[in-house]
């Protein structure tokens, strides 16, 4: 069961303290306890969702582009760039995919879910059994044991570069990907969709300097051609969707274009 394999990796969000499964629920032994969803996942989060969490309708817009093979090379660099095994946790994971492709063959290796959609967590626990899917806000402090994890992804999502940083071993990998102004370009002018701004990898070196030091520096860029359902898949998927969605949205070619990057943390 996905939960049971990484307990041994959580932490109470209120005291820090082991967490234990009781029934249907995690609890502490200081007594707080957590329901565990009837799909499999907990919510640690200890308010209701936000308004910028994806909705079931994003997530089935990304599960699309995912299916459709659109970010396949951005999905091979995350798995190159990872540690490969052991304990992998993604932040903002989405529909799961890059965390599955990240945990790879090894039965033995354990995937943590954080996402602050409840609907995210819902399917990140269908993804893969060795998926424990835990709905908090990567804001807060994380409901995760110290030093206990190999790799931290954040895949276009927000990053607790301090947190990151607590919950990392020391020899851990954090593996970011941002995307550079390029990216997506085409449906950007179109429709109107938000900017990207320029530097974000750089920005998040400066960002990271106080905690990780860079090792590796990958660009991910091709153009994929995608027809109209694709198209407007790519625009429901991301924050535009919280918008008035374009009407008539066309086939069109698109460019993939990010930013690959892999921190170590710096010793204290
Ligand atoms: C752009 S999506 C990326 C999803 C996935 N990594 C992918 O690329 O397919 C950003 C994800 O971060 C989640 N998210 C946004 N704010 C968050 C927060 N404060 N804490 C945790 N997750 C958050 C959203 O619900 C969404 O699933
Ligand atoms: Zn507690």
């Amino acid at each position: 069961m996905n939960l049971d394999r990484a307990l041994h990796l959580l932490a109470c969000p209120i005291c820090r303290g082991d967490l234990s499964r009781f029934d249907g629920q995690l609890r502490c032994p200081s007594g707080h306890s957590f329901d565990i969803a009837r799909q499999g996942y907990v919510n640690l989060a200890g308010s209701a969702e936000p308004n910028n969490a994806d909705t079931a309708a994003m997530l089935d817009a990304r599960a699309r582009v995912h299916a459709a093979g659109i970010f396949d090379q951005v999905t091979e660099m995350v798995c190159t760039m990872a540690h490969g095994s052991g304990t992998i946790m993604e932040v903002g994971a989405g529909t799961g995919a890059y965390l599955k492709a990240a945990l790879g063959d090894d039965p033995a290796t354990v995937g943590i879910a954080l996402d602050v959609s409840k609907n995210a967590a819902r399917r990140c626990t269908k993804a893969d059994q060795r998926i424990a899917a835990i709905v908090t806000d990567v804001w807060k402090p994380l409901p995760i044991a110290e030093r206990s994890l190999d790799t931290v992804q954040a895949v276009f999502a927000p990053r607790n570069l301090p947190e990151f940083a607590r919950v990392l071993r020391f020899d851990g990998r954090f593996i970011a990907v941002t995307p550079r102004p390029p990216h997506l370009a085409g449906l950007r002018d179109a429709y109107g969709l938000l900017d990207i701004p320029s530097a974000k990898s750089e920005q998040l070196i400066a960002a990271a300097a106080e905690f990780f030091d860079l090792i590796d520096t990958r660009i991910v860029k091709y153009r994929v051609s995608v027809d109209e359902g694709l198209a407007a898949d790519l625009v429901a998927m991301g924050p535009n969707a919280f918008h008035e969605p374009p009407t008539h949205i066309t086939a069109s070619a698109v460019n993939i274009d990010v930013t690959v990057q892999s921190f170590r943390p710096i010793h204290a």
